[in-house]
């Protein structure tokens, strides 16, 4: 059954489009706050429109710290099918302050349960694009295995294999590996969710993403490989008890559990991302005269082939 996918994406494509008009009002203003906020304003909006019962699973936080779109509320008419939707109206909000590269809007709806209820911690990830078995990466393998495994996969050299990396002194160990047997480096400033679909995007050189970034955006990167094809493995960085207790009010009781891409995201799935400033993986907001163009990647599970929408919306 493919009917999310196919009967909401052009609902969820407006979503993450107008979400990232709005932000891309904010590019360069040295304000994260303000650019969050008009992203998820109108991100909401759209999603009112929608002539579904939509919950939140992947949001902004929970309740009691985020106004909008928190986990577990309910957007949409309330009609017609129950969806679950992880978002990040602004993924990127530091890199949009700053006016930098990549920062996107971004969703993914599924078939009630197919994403996994994320708290907003941190996780560890490795992923991979293109249509190899599960066990070419291994989250607790060393760096250096995991490298030599995916040359070896795709029969080139350790040296000829590019890694995605968030630059965080966190990452230092993971680096210095990675050099140690000459691969290649993408450091990226911000954006992981963007990191583990240019592993899918042979104009990108990344071959594997690694490290630790949030959950909420390895959720809604997992979507994204369901859909286009590829495998990643993460766990969850629990590091106090107020993180311990709210994944376990979500309902996770194994902290220790190493995900596959399947328990990340699984059945039928659409994914949208929106540019808001420009990118690798698609363009930025551009303003003409009297509309905005905006560009985006959108992904389903149903088959269909990888989309890059081009929309002009009249201002
Ligand atoms: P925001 O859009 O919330 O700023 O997130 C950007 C991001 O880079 C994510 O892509 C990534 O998963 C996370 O932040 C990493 O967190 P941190 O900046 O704390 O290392």
């Amino acid at each position: 059954m493919t009917i999310i996918s196919n009967q909401y994406a052009s609902g969820i494509v407006n979503a993450t489009e107008k979400a990232a008009i709005a932000a891309s009002q904010l590019i360069g203003l040295g304000n994260e706050k303000l650019a969050d906020q008009a992203a998820v304003d109108s991100m909401r909006n759209a999603l009112n429109e929608i002539d579904f019962k939509g919950r939140i699973v992947i949001g902004e936080g929970e309740r009691d710290e985020a106004p909008m779109l928190y986990i577990g509320e309910e957007v949409g008419t309330g009609n017609n099918h129950e969806v679950d939707i992880a978002l990040d109206p602004l993924e990127g909000t530091t890199i949009t302050a700053k006016g930098m590269p990549n920062s996107l809007a971004v969703i993914a709806a599924s078939q009630k349960g197919g994403l996994l209820y994320a708290p907003d911690t941190y996780m560890n990830k490795i992923a991979v694009g293109g249509s190899f078995s599960d066990e070419v990466i291994d989250l607790d393998a060393s760096v250096e295995d995991n490298i030599k495994s995916l040359a070896q996969a795709k029969k080139v050299k350790p040296n000829e294999i590019t890694a995605c990396v968030l630059e965080r002194p966190r990452h230092q160990e993971i680096i210095e590996s990675l050099r140690s047997i000459g691969s290649k480096i993408v450091l990226i400033p911000d954006g992981d969710v963007a990191g583990v679909i240019m592993t899918t995007q042979s104009h990108s050189m990344v071959d594997v993403y690694m490290g630790i970034g949030g959950a909420p955006e390895g959720v809604l990167a997992a979507a994204a490989l369901q859909c286009i094809g590829g495998q990643m493995q993460a766990r969850l960085v629990i590091n106090n008890d107020d993180e311990k207790e709210r994944a376990t009010k979500i309902g996770i009781s194994d902290l220790n559990k190493k995900y596959h891409l399947n328990e990340l995201a699984s059945g039928d799935i659409i994914f949208s991302a929106t540019g808001v400033t420009e990118g690798t993986m698609v363009k930025g907001i551009r303003k003409l005269n009297n509309h905005y163009v905006t560009h985006s990647l959108v992904l389903r599970t149903s088959n269909a082939p990888s989309q890059y929408i081009e929309t002009h919306h009249l201002i």
